[in-house]
């Protein structure tokens, strides 16, 4: 059966770009990656991208005027690589209403909190700061506001006395390398509906049990 295919964004170091190639590069997993494009040029995603033989591609946003046509130019080249399914994976732009209603349904990120909760910018700061004793990543259909959209997994993590910001977030990293794979594997899978705003995953064993933090 042929393959979904995927165009992973980026715009930095790309570990999370890595989970994918590798869970595509196990046998039977239902996608591969067509194309991986960089906001920036030089980050090592890029790298990861061509020591996996993976077409790669820089669209600066720097070199263009505004958002439209930068995305226009990022639509062209998911289109002509066939991409079917857009990944962003720490890309780090701001995608306007036109780009995501274009790729609606079709077009996921993954953000580093459980969310609603904290979108945007420093998630790990705010989440230390509030206190939370969990925290977790989300993989979601993108919507035109930040970080928004119907959630397709998420995974929790607990927050633990003395964090810093890079303790929880390497925690919390090492979830989203098990989760956006998980994802794109419903999704290629057909397993994924999306009704109301919320996503339904057919077929998916009831997960069951609860953590508690502290722990009883
Ligand atoms: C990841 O933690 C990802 O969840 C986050 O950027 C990091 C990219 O790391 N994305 C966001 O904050 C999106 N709002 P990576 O380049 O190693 O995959």
């Amino acid at each position: 059966m042929a393959r979904l295919r995927l165009g992973v964004l980026i715009s930095g170091r790309g570990s999370n770009l890595q989970s994918i190639i590798d869970a595509c590069a196990a046998p039977g997993f239902p996608a591969e990656v067509a194309l991986v494009l960089s906001n920036v040029p030089g980050v090592f995603g890029l790298d990861r991208a061509a020591k996996a033989g993976i077409p790669c591609t820089v669209v600066n946003h720097k070199d263009y005027a505004d958002r439209p046509s930068f995305e226009a130019v990022v639509d062209a080249v998911l289109c002509e690589a066939g991409v079917q399914l857009v990944c962003l994976a720490g890309f780090m732009r701001l995608l306007t209403e036109g780009f995501v209603s274009r790729w609606h349904d079709r077009l996921i990120n993954i953000h580093p909190a459980l969310l609603p909760a904290f979108p945007g910018l420093h998630t790990h700061e705010r989440a230390l700061a509030a206190g939370v004793r969990f925290a977790g990543c989300t993989v979601h259909f993108v919507r035109s506001g930040t970080d928004d959209g119907p959630i397709i997994v998420q995974a929790a993590v607990p927050v633990l006395d003395g964090d810093t910001p890079d303790a929880l977030a390497a925690r919390i990293l090492e979830q989203e390398h098990r989760i956006y794979p998980h994802a794109i594997r419903l999704f290629a899978e057909g397993r994924i509906r999306v009704s109301d705003g919320r996503v339904h995953v057919a077929g998916a064993r009831p997960c069951t049990g609860a953590l508690v933090n502290p722990p009883l």
